[in-house]
């Protein structure tokens, strides 16, 4: 039996109802293939920050680093300021434990509807690789003359020689081990200092992937491509900001933001992974048991990949499969009426 310290994060609003459920179904597959799990919850929230000012406490970091991974709901609350929780701990995680490549993949399941035609929806089967540590989401900038007519704000993107290779590194392994293609998103016409360095090194890193198909598209007609021919797309691989924003429309596509799953990897295995879904705390249905969870379980199935159980991994995702063909445990976001604990009890079951 392989045993494992997990570091539970279920953060709030919609976070505390599917991180129990991608608990259970861990627990069943850690039953069925001789996985053991120690969960160790941890209260670090906006209900935290209101209370003590911070998300996160001082050693928070310090704590994690001694768990094989981390299992995150979400963060965010009304009254507190989203940059306050991204940054107070989802973004020092990510960044402290250079988990730099964010793997989101998009897959329509059958049984579910994605709001494109049939015809063209029928082969939605492609990863996002999201550059997750530095890019458009740099701390660098300020504001000046505040209150005054005169009021400027600046912000920095930060493009390292570094962090764009192995990111596009990461891109081309993963699509050696799929369909061997790899988009990458830029936006070199408009963007003209950071966006042509990404396309020079795309063009560099690829010379050494000569088995690997390649094409780029600037982001706002790739972001048409999504909904228009997403069969196009095995790996895509894009800087921080169009990777967050290109993985929300990717799970619109595969009928809901509830099924997306995401990881943020430490590849060099230094440090914890964190696995979570692509979904925030959606204030707007928390309390009322009706989230879906089966982003926050794919994202478990993520986690036992990462950690070695490719097996237990195909099992999860072939036990949502065969949970989401039957219409009646859709919850609403996927036009059913089922709950939160009726799904996921189904895909513990179907394991
Ligand atoms: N990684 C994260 O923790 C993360 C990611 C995105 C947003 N957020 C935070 O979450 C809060 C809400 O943000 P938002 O509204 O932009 O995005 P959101 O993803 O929370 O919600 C967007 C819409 O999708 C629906 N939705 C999301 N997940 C669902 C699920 N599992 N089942 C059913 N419906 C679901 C919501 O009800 C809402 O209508 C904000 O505070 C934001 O900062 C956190």
């Amino acid at each position: 039996m392989k045993n494992y310290k997990i570091a539970l994060i279920p953060g709030d609003g919609i976070g505390r109802e599917v991180v129990p459920e991608g608990v259970r179904v861990l627990e069943a597959a850690g039953r069925r293939f001789g996985i053991g799990f120690q969960w160790d919850s941890f209260d670090w929230s906006c209900e935290t920050y209101r209370r003590t000012g911070r998300m996160m406490p001082a050693d928070g970091l310090e704590i994690l680093k001694g768990y094989d991974a981390i299992f995150l709901g979400a963060v965010g609350a009304p009254g507190v300021p989203d940059h306050v929780s991204l940054w107070g701990l989802l973004i020092p995680i990510r960044r402290h434990f250079r988990q730099y490549a964010c793997v989101r993949p998009v897959r329509l399941y059958p049984g579910l509807a994605s709001p494109l035609r049939d015809q063209i929806a029928r082969n939605i089967d492609f990863v996002i690789v999201r550059e997750n540590n530095e890019g458009e989401y740099s701390e660098i900038g300020g504001r000046l003359y505040q209150g005054t007519d005169e009021e400027l704000a600046v912000q920095e993107s930060v493009f390292t020689r570094k962090g764009v290779d192995r990111i596009l590194r990461y891109a081309f392994e993963l699509a050696r081990t799929r369909r061997q293609h790899v988009t990458s998103a830029t936006k070199s016409n408009g963007i003209i200092h950071t966006m042509p360095y990404w396309d020079e090194r795309f063009a560099a890193v690829a010379r050494d992937y000569p088995d690997v198909r390649t094409d780029q598209y600037h982001i706002d007609i790739l972001s048409a491509h999504f909904v228009l021919h997403p069969d196009r797309f095995d790996v895509v691989v894009a800087s921080n900001l169009f990777g967050d924003i290109l993985s929300d429309l990717g799970a619109a596509v595969a009928g809901s933001i509830g099924i997306a799953p995401s990881a943020n990897i430490n590849p060099e295995r230094e440090y914890p992974s964190m696995f979570e879904p692509v979904h925030g705390s959606a204030p707007d249905i928390a309390g009322q048991g009706i989230a879906n969870p089966v982003a926050q379980i794919l994202s478990g199935a993520m986690m036992l990949d990462h950690l070695g159980h490719a097996d237990a991994a195909r099992a999860i995702e072939a036990a949502v499969e065969t949970a989401l063909r039957d219409a009646r445990l859709h919850t609403p976001d996927m036009g059913g009426r089922a709950r939160t604990v009726e799904l996921g009890s189904a895909i513990a079951d179907a394991l």
